[in-house]
């Protein structure tokens, strides 16, 4: 596991972006795996920007998304093919047929299999160490499946997205396991802010798969890059 670490987090997300671009001129087909939530928007907006300025064609990139809520209707504000549509895929040209999310009903990691697998995989990192929405307690093998949320990511999503209501947080997500985000080639996780900096210390001191920690599962991958910002780790 490679560490990298960034001043601030416009730097680390411009650093993101600009591989992300960098693969698709290699590759028009790139297939990304994208993640939700606070950590990937500047990202995001980094490469709305490009396509704005450079017209970066993404008609052909295929794009599969980490989890998204149950509970709630996939055009409901709060869902996570809403965020995707208005931090990202409205701003390129990215067909939306292109586009996928963890449905009930899809076997989702066959979908992901057979259209070749994930080339980059982007991730967050819970307070509580967790990989998309796979919890403490999550398998190695945990494929994509319906989960329940912890009280303590209820609780951060409630403060970050539901104006500190937990009511409004759905209860219940479908995510891509363990196992499946092991799959991809390459996986870059994010994390920015004080907030993360327990569980990032906590990342760089695993030795072995811990699933009371999630994210020691990627311990067991052989390409994976954690981008930080000053904040979320101490050291420099
Ligand atoms: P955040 O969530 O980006 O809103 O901090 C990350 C996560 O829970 O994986």
């Amino acid at each position: 596991m490679e560490f990298k670490k960034f001043k601030t987090e416009d730097e680390a997300s411009k650093y993101v972006a600009d591989l992300i671009l960098e693969e698709l001129k290699q590759n028009s087909k790139l297939k990304l795996g994208l993640a939700t939530g606070s950590t990937p928007i500047k990202l995001y907006n980094n490469l709305s920007n490009d396509y704005k300025i450079n017209k970066t064609n993404w008609s052909s990139v295929l794009s599969f998304n980490l989890d998204e809520y149950l509970g709630i209707d996939k055009n409901d504000p709060q869902s996570y093919q809403t965020f995707m549509n208005e931090h990202l895929f409205s701003n390129i040209n990215i067909s939306i047929e292109n586009t996928h999310f963890p449905k009930i009903g899809i076997d989702y990691d066959e979908l992901i299999n057979k259209n070749g697998g994930i080339d980059i995989q982007i991730l967050g990192i819970g307070t509580n160490g967790h990989i998309g929405f796979n919890e403490p307690g999550s398998s190695l093998d945990s494929k994509t499946r319906i989960v329940d949320l912890t009280q303590e990511t209820i609780q951060v999503n409630a403060d970050k997205f539901f104006d500190g209501d937990q009511k409004q947080v759905p209860k219940q997500a479908i995510s891509m396991g363990i196992d499946s985000i092991l799959k991809a080639k390459k996986i870059i996780l994010l994390a920015f802010g004080a907030s993360k900096k327990w569980a990032i210390s906590k990342l760089k001191s695993i030795i072995s798969f811990d699933s009371n920690f999630p994210a020691s599962s990627l311990i067991l991958h052989k390409d994976v890059l954690v981008v930080t910002d000053s904040e979320a780790e101490l050291d420099l």
